[in-house]
């Protein structure tokens, strides 16, 4: 059996020209333009890419886009200082602060400084707090996409048992969050899981997000079973060449797509729902503060 690919590109691509309707709805109804800022500190490179792709995309839907680039010298005072100008102003409905943070600057101090209403990463604890207890909340943008994808691929997801590895603020638990939100049954495995394939044979559903290549084999999965890998993780490809490398998940895929139900692959399945949720999350930060409907019914 092979596996159905799930098209996370081509999601992506239909949900920004969802959000880019959206933007018109709201410009031409309201007068309002949404507007993201997105805040980095140092020259961390792959940040750097990070942020110039939510700059070029937030553009391309037809949002303003804030960049705000600070030395790595910036003092945490500093910073709390943009952001609290950035909670002010009325331009500016979505914040983003790009992790990581250089060492002698505290993250968690500084998402807890955001606009709870403005914290589009979902990171804020007023969110975090909120969408565990079944409120409506921001929701973290790559576990958001990795929900949409499922809902999209499965339709309900009622009763379903689902495996989530890893269990970073960023993914694994807002994931976990959002999956029994869902009402589905489930499991978190960890660093310290000592039984994690066995659990993996159960699930329905797996999201894989931890940083190792190949972690998930194809002996681990239930036939039939949805398979998100989350990873991105660059490594050596030398059948390309010398000092060539490649991009691959978490997951085995050539043979776990042997066994899988569906399953996304790497490039071209997670990664490029992330920044397009972002902006989902800014549209819905907009259209709330001035208490305008959801344009587009993104709100998950
Ligand atoms: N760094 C890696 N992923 C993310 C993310 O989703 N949001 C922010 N702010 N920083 C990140």
């Amino acid at each position: 059996m092979s596996s159905q690919i799930i098209d996370g590109k081509g999601f992506a691509a239909t949900l920004r020209a969802k959000i880019a309707h959206g933007v018109e709805t709201l410009q031409s109804d309201y007068n309002v333009t949404p507007g993201l800022a997105v805040v980095l500190v140092g020259t961390d490179p792959a940040s750097e890419v990070y942020v110039r792709n939510k700059a070029r995309q937030t553009v391309e839907v037809g949002m303003t886009s804030f960049e705000h680039k600070l030395p790595d010298t910036t003092s945490q005072a500093e910073l709390l200082a943009l952001i609290e100008t950035l909670n002010t102003d009325p331009s500016v409905h979505g914040i983003l602060v790009q992790l990581p943070l250089p060492d002698h600057i505290d993250a968690t101090l500084v998402i807890n400084a955001i606009a709870p209403q403005k914290d589009v990463d979902g990171f804020h604890v007023a969110n975090v707090g909120m969408s565990s207890t079944g409120q409506s909340a921001m929701v973290p943008c790559t576990p958001l996409g990795c929900l949409m994808l499922l809902r999209d691929q499965l339709g309900s997801l009622r009763g379903k048992t689902a495996l989530v590895i890893g269990r970073s603020n960023i993914v694994g638990r807002p994931m976990a969050r959002l999956l029994i939100q869902a009402d589905c049954s489930v499991i978190v495995a960890h660093r310290h899981t000592t039984n994690t394939a066995e659990l993996c044979r159960m699930a329905d559903i797996v999201v894989v997000a931890v940083g190792q290549p190949g972690l998930v084999r194809a002996d681990w999965i239930k036939p039939g079973a949805t398979v998100i890998d989350v990873g991105i993780n660059r490594i050596d490809a030398p059948e390309r060449g010398p000092g060539k490398t490649r991009l691959v998940g978490d997951v085995a895929y050539d043979e776990v797509a042997e066994v899988a139900g569906a399953i996304t692959p790497v490039p071209g399945g997670v990664g490029p729902m992330t920044i397009a949720c972002l902006l989902a999350n800014t549209l819905i930060a907009c259209a709330r503060s001035y208490d305008i409907p959801d344009p587009e019914g993104l709100t998950p």
